[in-house]
């Protein structure tokens, strides 16, 4: 009864969300960036450590129309926001945010930077502001990533933040033709609060 309470509480359009940082707009994901889009999801470097593989441009093109009718809120359900420049207005990458089925309290995020924009601070400024959004409007209590223990940038994204490494779960993952091994990072909301006197924030 609580959980079903906790999951009929909010549901927002994607096209409805809307965080800015000093760079970048955190937005649905438009049929306009299927080209920068497909430009950094078709290359293997760049999802090697993810859940899905390369695409091409029609599986591309199906997954941004398939995204655009998803709702923030639906627990159990990942949705794929842009990363955009705000100064050339160019998708420079995407995230993701999904809500915990069994309590939508609890998040779990994901993101991506293009192969092309790495290195810049891009990442980092978006998960804080990610953080932001999740702690200060959606009232969530905890932000769970997961990665794999060979993905370096991302573990070293995750420390930078003030993440904690919570779990070390090996070859628990049949993933791209072998058993791979997986870091769980958390960040609860009061940790955020008490960090917030840090300069970044
Ligand atoms: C992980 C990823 C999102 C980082 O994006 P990014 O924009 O390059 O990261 P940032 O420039 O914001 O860097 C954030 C921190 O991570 C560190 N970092 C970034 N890339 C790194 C790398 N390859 N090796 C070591 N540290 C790295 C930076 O030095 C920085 O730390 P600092 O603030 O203490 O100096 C990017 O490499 C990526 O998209 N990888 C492919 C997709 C992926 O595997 N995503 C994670 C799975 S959900």
């Amino acid at each position: 009864m609580l959980n079903l309470i906790i999951k009929q509480q909010f549901r927002i359009a994607v096209q409805d969300i809307l965080i800015k940082t000093n760079r970048l707009k955190i937005r649905e994901l438009k049929i306009s960036d299927l080209s920068d889009f497909h430009l950094y999801r078709s290359n293997p470097e760049v999802t090697k450590y993810q859940g899905f593989d390369v695409m091409t441009m029609s599986e591309t093109e199906d997954f941004i129309n398939c995204n655009s009718l998803k709702q923030f809120g639906k627990p159990g359900e990942w949705v794929q926001y842009g990363i955009e420049n705000m100064e050339t207005g160019q998708l420079i990458g995407d995230c993701a945010i999904k809500l915990a089925l069994h309590d939508s309290r609890i998040a779990e995020i994901g993101i991506t930077i293009s192969h092309l924009e790495q290195k810049k601070g891009y990442a980092k400024e978006t998960l804080l502001g990610i953080l932001k959004f999740l702690f200060t409007k959606m009232d969530i209590h905890r932000v769970v990533e997961i990665v794999d223990t060979e993905n370096t940038a991302s573990i070293s994204l995750l420390k930078s933040i003030g993440f904690r490494l919570e779990g070390h779960f090996i070859e628990n993952i049949f993933f791209k033709g072998k058993w791979g091994s997986e870091f769980q990072f958390a960040m609860l909301r009061r940790h955020w609060e008490e960090c917030k006197t840090i300069s970044y924030r």
